[in-house]
């Protein structure tokens, strides 16, 4: 089978330029203050397709847009993410949410091989508010070819249009959907792994963040209202609903704010934990759907829950 995922990086054969041509271009990015110059200058020469686009990316890198839009692409997860103008760049934290999330997977399965070979399906896979859709092409990546059904969904058009580019290959659907209000019922209780990433920037934090994300991200895709819980709250919600039973939800958080996601996930019926990785700076919750088999109830889930970090890349979060 051909990959049918977004292309693996690998180094780039596009035209060499002249060491004068080059020696230009990094002039031009370090003057309007880009501290990997040269970096910089190798990727849109290594991605330009002529000389007019090369000039029109340096152009624009100039202007301040982040260089994951100029260039088209980012690179996530070892992936080669098409990022479409306006549409939130994946961050390096947010694989940290893959690890997990493919740890899980990995675990339900009995650690098992979920690529498909031996027959084994890691079932249905929902990235919501998914950008990008970075996310879900990721775990479903990282579990190989038909080994997950995918399913994605973003309140962003210009979102969804890139997206659905992004999970073409693997089969994955995109909706446009404000969290679960557009998403097929025949998904209702079906859900194995809930993956969000959704905005939770407080709303008075965005002006303190770096200008390539406070005007070249659209506000949607950053601003999680006032204490930036506002759409994790309405994801945890509702989770449980879509989910299985044994299934789990993986809201990317902040350290600061992980108290509060936990307290929405265990008032959403779901078992929460936390887990953290210093080295990337990310934190993420963990809401298991108790399983009718073996459960004993939520009703002593609360923001206390145990936190513990499963999986490659984690640790024991305080
Ligand atoms: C922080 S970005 C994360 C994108 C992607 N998950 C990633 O990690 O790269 C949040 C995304 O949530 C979307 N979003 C915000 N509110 C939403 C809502 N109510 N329903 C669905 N998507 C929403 C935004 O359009 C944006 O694409």
């Amino acid at each position: 089978m051909t990959s049918s995922f977004p292309a693996p990086l690998s180094a780039s054969s596009r035209s060499a330029a002249s060491p004068a041509v080059t020696a230009g271009i990094v002039e031009r990015l370090r003057a309007a203050g880009c501290v990997f110059a040269e970096d910089e200058a190798a990727l849109m020469l290594s991605t330009a397709r002529g000389p007019a686009e090369l000039d029109a990316m340096v152009g624009r890198r100039v202007r301040g847009f982040p260089l994951e839009q100029v260039l088209g692409w980012a690179e996530f997860c070892g992936l080669r993410v098409t990022v479409a103008p306006g549409v939130f760049v994946p961050r390096r934290r947010t694989e940290f949410l893959v690890a997990q999330a493919t740890a899980l997977l990995r675990e339900a399965n009995g650690g098992d091989s979920t690529d498909g070979t031996d027959g084994s399906h890691a079932g249905i896979v929902l990235d919501l508010c998914c950008g990008t859709g970075a996310v879900g092409v990721a775990v479903a990546a990282a579990l190989g070819p038909g080994s997950c059904e995918l399913h994605a969904a973003d309140i962003d058009p210009v979102a969804v249009a890139c997206a659905r580019g992004n999970l073409a290959a693997a089969g994955g659907r995109v909706y446009e959907s404000d969290l679960y209000a557009a998403l097929p019922r025949e998904l209702l209780g079906r859900v194995g792994l809930l993956v969000a990433n959704a905005p939770y920037v407080p709303t008075d934090a965005i002006a303190l963040l770096p200008p390539e994300a406070r005007d070249h991200e659209p506000l949607v895709a950053l601003d999680g209202g006032a204490d930036g819980l506002d759409v994790q709250r309405r994801v945890a919600e509702g989770a449980a609903r879509w989910l299985t039973p044994g299934g789990q939800l993986l809201i990317e958080t902040s350290e600061r704010q992980a108290a509060r996601t936990v307290a929405a996930v265990a008032r959403g019926g779901l078992e929460p934990r936390v887990a953290a990785c210093e080295e990337l700076g990310a934190t993420v919750v963990i809401g298991a759907k108790p399983d009718r088999s073996t459960a004993q109830g939520t009703a002593s889930a609360t923001a206390s829950a145990p936190v513990t970090a499963p999986g490659a890349g984690g640790h024991t979060a305080a």
